[in-house]
């Protein structure tokens, strides 16, 4: 039987964001349990408007379909965010007038944006916000305004079995772009305390 977070094929590796120019970085927050990842998402979604585009870096299981999970709550969006096993990508329309969700596993694509011309993300983009989980190195041609969010496993259990049983992770947020050069930080900022 396959192990519950392993996954069929070899992800892109993730690039350092850091060592971008024309980025900012928020500090890095620590988030204690699964229910505090999606109260996070919640209060995410305050921030963003229709044409951002969020990227969720992190490994198998660290909590980006949590993360996001709570992002389409907090956009009153229609339909359970879950894992999706096969599908590539989900929109959930909004009920509440606002911006629709278009939620993307990019895991099992090996090229980038050519292999998902189909989903029509540059067409969707303006009037939603993009969630791309695994999208390092695939998606960032869509928009030069990014947020990307970095979820690691807090490291800290003498062996792997306790760190993997550890459910503390930490969150740092890593805007590009004049969008996000124009955010107002200091409430990105209070998302890490
Ligand atoms: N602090 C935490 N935040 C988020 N999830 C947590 C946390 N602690 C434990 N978990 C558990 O870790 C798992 C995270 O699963 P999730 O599907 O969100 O990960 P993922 O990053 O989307 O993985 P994948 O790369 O397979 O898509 C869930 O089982 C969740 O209950
Ligand atoms: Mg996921």
């Amino acid at each position: 039987m396959e192990a519950p977070h392993s996954r069929a094929t070899d992800a892109a590796p993730a690039r350092n964001s850091r060592n971008s120019r024309n980025s900012r970085t928020s500090a890095v927050r620590s988030v204690e349990s699964p229910d505090a990842m999606r109260d996070l998402g919640r209060s995410l979604a305050a921030l963003l408007r229709p044409g951002d585009l969020v990227m969720l870096t992190g490994e198998l299981g660290a909590g980006k379909t949590t993360l996001t999970r709570g992002l389409g709550e907090g956009l009153g969006v229609r339909g359970a965010v879950t894992s999706p096993t096969f599908v590539i990508a989900r929109v959930h329309p909004s009920l509440v007038g606002g911006p629709a969700l278009v939620h993307v596993d990019a895991y099992r694509l090996g090229g980038g944006l050519d292999e998902m011309e189909d989903l029509d993300l540059d067409v969707s983009l303006p009037d939603s916000v993009v969630v791309v989980e695994w999208g390092d190195g695939k998606v960032e041609e869509l928009s030069d305004d990014r947020l990307h969010v970095v979820i690691e496993r807090a490291v800290g259990g003498e062996t792997a079995v306790e760190s993997e049983d550890d459910d503390r992770r930490s969150v740092r947020f890593t805007g590009y772009g004049a969008r996000w050069a124009a955010a107002d930080w200091s409430r990105l900022e209070a998302l890490t305390r």
